[in-house]
């Protein structure tokens, strides 16, 4: 279960998060990671030391260093304490014009940096009220995956997240996540193969809200959930997290 905070919350708000949200108690066997904005990553990173929670980034660039303004690295976001790193966001891909062929060298970089992926797709409403969203899928997995064999994709985990429905308060219905999520697996296991298809967690993402992660993680391709605006509240993400955890029987 990951939070995605996008452009929101100071230094003093993220640190003030954490603390709240570590007092919320345990939130049962699920992996949870907490993306803030990159300037707060090392005070999250640092409040959350010994909780096992893992802090996350939103993006990095995929050369280790350079002269490349106002970037930061998959390197230096490792280093800096990330646990992932969140790539090819619909919002990277649509307002800051990031390509498939960008973020295949961003994935490239998670996998020679050892920093393991939440690798986003997903279909606009246009394209799926078209009958695209599958051809839209097809077309982003087999161009960020390009050339990434089975053995370099443990740890990734990827993010099925329906444009129309991020940050709009309507969710994909459970049956339409379910069926999408059904269909990356079956792509997952012809191109990278059985294992790597059932070891990769893919994450549903689009309004999540503690009133609806119940009926989303009844479809038993989802393995979890990348949460926007829901996840700015503590006790939110924090019911959010123990409703999937619930959901799953873990
Ligand atoms: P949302 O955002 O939960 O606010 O819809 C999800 C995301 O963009 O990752």
């Amino acid at each position: 279960m990951a939070a995605n905070w996008k452009m929101y919350k100071s230094i003093a708000e993220a640190r003030a998060f954490v603390a709240e949200f570590r007092k919320l108690g345990p939130m049962g066997g699920v992996t949870v990671a907490i993306c803030p904005p990159a300037i707060a990553l090392e005070a999250v990173r640092s409040g959350l030391e010994g909780s096992g929670i893992i802090a996350g980034a939103q993006n990095a660039y995929f050369e280790n260093e350079g002269a490349f303004t106002g970037e930061i690295s998959v390197k230096q976001a490792r280093e800096a304490g990330a646990g992932c790193v969140i790539i090819g966001h619909s919002e990277r891909r649509r307002i800051f014009g990031e390509k498939d062929e960008l973020l295949n060298l961003k994935l490239n970089a998670c996998i020679r940096e050892k920093l393991p992926p939440i690798f986003c797709i997903g279909e606009t409403l246009e394209e799926r009220e078209s009958g695209k969203t599958e051809e839209v899928l097809l077309r982003q997995l087999c161009k960020g995956l390009d050339g990434i064999g089975a053995d370099s994709m443990g740890g990734f985990v990827i993010a099925y997240e329906p444009v129309w429905a991020i940050g709009t308060g309507k969710n994909a219905t459970p049956e339409q996540a379910q069926e999408a999520h059904a269909f990356v697996r079956k792509v997952l296991e012809k191109q990278k193969g059985a294992a790597a298809a059932a070891g990769t967690p893919i994450l549903y993402g689009g309004s999540v809200k503690p009133e609806n992660i119940d009926s989303l993680m009844k479809g038993p391709d989802l393995d979890g959930a990348l949460v926007g605006g829901a996840s700015l509240k503590a006790e939110s993400f924090a019911a959010i997290v123990r409703g999937a955890a619930k959901a799953r029987g873990v």
